[in-house]
């Protein structure tokens, strides 16, 4: 790879030069990530990561940099990656290089560079993995499977990357403990629904800049990142609808005041499209085929296959870069069509991701999941495991503190009573 990177003893990034300004942006997460923080000061003095090393494949991101230097402190020796090609954030992975951190990450990678990255961060040889969709994992299980009799355990952070270690759980396929950070309430009740509606709309604002008071706002999937999407969209006065596979979703989609309807239906009519499924081929040819003229298309999902933009390249007579993060595709009755950050995350792709406030809960059960692999991974059993509920309850609690709300708490008469069944009407 000849290239102008900044490269030394365990990094390449895209400009070391850059490092200033990714400090600012990794002072400016800290200052709104209190439940990192306090984590931080704990484990730095109890050093309860000492002699682990962390793999990460994560979005390099100012909120991930607070993660990262909060594990190094606690102990643990890190090598990092960017977990998909469009999310890094270079002046934050400049910073992170230039104060001595392990780290293969620059934006707008190509998936050999991606692999390469994830491979260098290997020669670390972890003790622990931390994961964002699961390819480090299936790195380390398909082409490195050495590396497992040092491996303690991993986290993933992702509803797709859990969904799909479960299904390797299930089929005998895994071969060392997995935390399910997604699965943890502190993660997915407010980082999949707070943070990827906020940020997705802010990624699609920043690439078009477009009114969305008035528009027809179609979200495709209506779980916890398409409700959250449609929530921040309502507010804004566009008209939300939904499209899905599954009854009681749509349903909720409904009784929020939301119109469900087929993707064929709605495109025909949606301005905005976006896409929070998980699942391939949601928006395809036949699709754009009947978009309007000036339709806005992105996706939020994890993997960029859930718009099918080969099929639209196939049709289009022409395509150019009208704004950044902004393509426009030409079909040939002279209708616009356009995609937004190539198809993959917008809100990381033209935005800066999930705001701190959110990242400082999610990165919590990281962080917590790390200790807790260090200390006990070595007797749980290679399958997916859950957060426990004390784990989420710690954090939202110490979240609220730090808001300055105040929390009630029930009298002993009060915890005999829940269980008193002799008490009636
Ligand atoms: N995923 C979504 N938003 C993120 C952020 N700000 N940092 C890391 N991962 C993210």
């Amino acid at each position: 790879m000849s290239d102008n990177y900044s490269t030394g003893d365990g990094f390449k990034v895209r400009d070391l030069a850059m490092a200033e300004k990714g400090r600012m942006k990794i002072d400016w997460a800290e200052s709104r990530m209190p439940v990192m923080m306090n984590l931080r000061k704990e484990h730095t003095a109890k050093q309860s990561l000492k002699g682990m090393r962390i793999t990460g494949c994560l979005h390099v991101t100012k909120e991930t940099a607070v993660l990262i230097e909060a594990l190094a402190d606690a102990g643990a020796e890190i090598s990092w990656s960017g977990c998909n090609p469009l999310s890094t954030q270079d002046e934050v992975a400049a910073a992170l290089a230039a104060a001595g951190t392990s780290i293969y990450a620059w934006h707008g990678m190509d998936t050999e560079a991606f692999y390469w990255c994830i491979d260098k961060t290997l020669e670390q040889k972890p003790t622990l993995t931390l994961d964002d969709g699961a390819d480090l994992i299936f790195s380390v299980h398909n082409k490195h499977p050495e590396l497992m009799d040092t491996i303690i355990g991993g986290t993933e952070e992702t509803t797709t990357g859990v969904h799909r270690l479960r299904a390797m759980a299930d089929d005998g396929a895994l071969k060392y403990p997995v935390i399910a950070v997604n699965d943890a309430e502190t993660k997915w009740d407010f980082d999949n629904v707070f943070g990827t509606g906020q940020s997705s709309l802010d990624g699609i604002l920043r690439a078009t800049s477009v009114l969305l008071a008035g528009k027809n706002f179609v979200v495709a999937g209506y779980g916890h990142c398409g409700s959250g999407c449609a929530l921040r969209a309502d507010g804004m006065g566009a008209n939300v609808i939904a499209t899905e596979v599954k009854p009681t979703a749509a349903l909720k989609a409904v009784l929020n005041g939301h119109t469900v309807m087929k993707m064929d239906d709605a495109a025909r009519v949606g301005d905005v499209f976006i896409t929070a499924t998980g699942m391939k081929d949601v928006i395809l040819g036949r699709h754009f085929e009947v978009m309007k003229d000036g339709a806005i298309v992105c996706n939020t999902g994890h993997y960029d296959c859930e718009i099918n933009i080969e099929e639209l390249e196939a049709m289009a007579v022409s395509k150019r870069t009208i704004r950044e993060n902004c393509e426009e595709y030409t079909m040939s009755d002279g209708r616009r069509i356009y995609i937004l950050a190539q198809g993959r995350l917008v809100n990381l792709a033209a935005a800066e991701g999930h705001p701190s406030e959110v990242m400082d809960m999610s990165f919590a059960n990281q962080f917590l999941s790390m200790v807790r692999l260090a200390a006990e991974g070595r007797d749980l059993d290679a399958s997916v495991h859950d957060i426990p509920e004390e784990q989420d309850q710690h954090i939202a609690g110490i979240k609220l503190a730090t808001m300055d709300h105040g929390l009630d708490e029930l009298t002993t008469e009060q915890i005999e009573y829940l269980d008193d069944y002799s008490a009636g009407t």
